[in-house]
């Protein structure tokens, strides 16, 4: 790879890391990094901050695709996906990011079809999202509520700066900026959501408890039949940096524990393997199955 960049310290570690990489036989990650710095006595910072990471893991994700695809685990699979695709706009590498129809979105095709047929299956007047971003996943669900023919998303974000489309007037999008822990923001939900169907997909802050507070705050609206979806649980079981690993699994968990109003659908997204948000579509018992 070129380095064309960067000091010549920034050079020499970013090529060592590669033969790190190389050696061991493992991709670029957390725990790689952690052991590379470790083990050649180089300062994290260093390495966090070097202008070729981008490049690397870009490599080693070619790598990791063209070689190994045969031999991979379900397991090397989701870290991959999560490193290279999922959280590509972090590494730099926004290529690599999945998007719909030109829109970066920061789920995994398996989910997205997994969405889709939940929707169809439970019609939702609200698509309510918690944590939008760049706004890829709205405009995801407002195209599949357009081919069912019904519904609108409602998207919450602490911060709407990073949304990167604007919205049609009379559309099926509606954004409200705020802290989803607020009451501010729950009572507008509140008056919007009110009597109606709603799907709700949680996937703003994942600390546990913020999870927790959003899924006693707004698990209040899904319908019997209708689902609360607790995204990235995935993390809480592989260690995946930097999303909490006490996070939205445990708050899953903590709330089914307190309340028996919902149960795990394991047959919706965990029939293709690849979820990664396994122990999170929770549906409200009753209505129909
Ligand atoms: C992972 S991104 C959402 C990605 C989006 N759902 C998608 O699939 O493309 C998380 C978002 O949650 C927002 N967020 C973090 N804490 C929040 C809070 N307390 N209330 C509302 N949004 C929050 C962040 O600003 C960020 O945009």
């Amino acid at each position: 790879m070129k380095f064309d960049e960067g000091t010549a310290t920034d050079h020499a570690i970013a090529k060592a890391y590669v033969a790190f990489l190389v050696k061991r036989r493992c991709d670029d990650s957390h725990a790689a990094r952690a052991e590379f710095c470790v083990a050649e006595d180089v300062a994290p910072k260093l390495l966090y901050s070097n202008p070729h990471i981008a490049g690397i893991a870009s490599l080693f994700a070619a790598q990791t695709n063209v070689e190994r695809v045969a031999e991979m685990t379900v397991r090397e699979y989701l870290r991959y996906h999560y490193y290279y695709i999922h959280q590509a706009y972090k590494y730099g590498i926004p290529e690599m990011q999945q998007t719909w129809r030109g829109h970066h979105i920061i789920k995994s095709p398996a989910d997205c079809w997994a969405y889709q047929e939940l929707i169809f299956a439970t019609k939702p007047d609200i698509v309510l999202e918690l944590g939008v971003m760049f706004g890829g996943a709205s405009v995801f669900f407002a195209d599949i509520l357009e081919l069912v023919g019904h519904g609108e998303v409602l998207g919450i974000d602490i911060s709407l700066a990073n949304l990167r489309h604007k919205p049609k007037k009379g559309g099926r999008i509606t954004y409200l900026e705020g802290d989803s822990g607020s009451q501010k923001i729950l009572d507008e939900v509140d008056r919007r959501c009110r009597g109606k169907n709603v799907l709700v997909i949680a996937d703003s802050d994942h600390e546990k408890e913020h999870v927790l507070k959003e899924i006693r705050l707004y698990s209040r609206f899904v319908k019997p039949g209708g689902y609360y979806v607790v995204e990235d649980t995935l993390n809480d079981l592989m260690g995946f940096h930097p999303v909490p690993n006490e996070g939205p699994l445990a708050a899953a968990r903590a709330f089914l524990a307190e309340n028996d109003g919902f149960e795990i659908d394991r047959r919706l997204p965990e029939k293709y393997l690849m979820s990664l948000s396994p122990e999170g579509f929770l549906r409200r018992k009753g209505g129909k199955a």
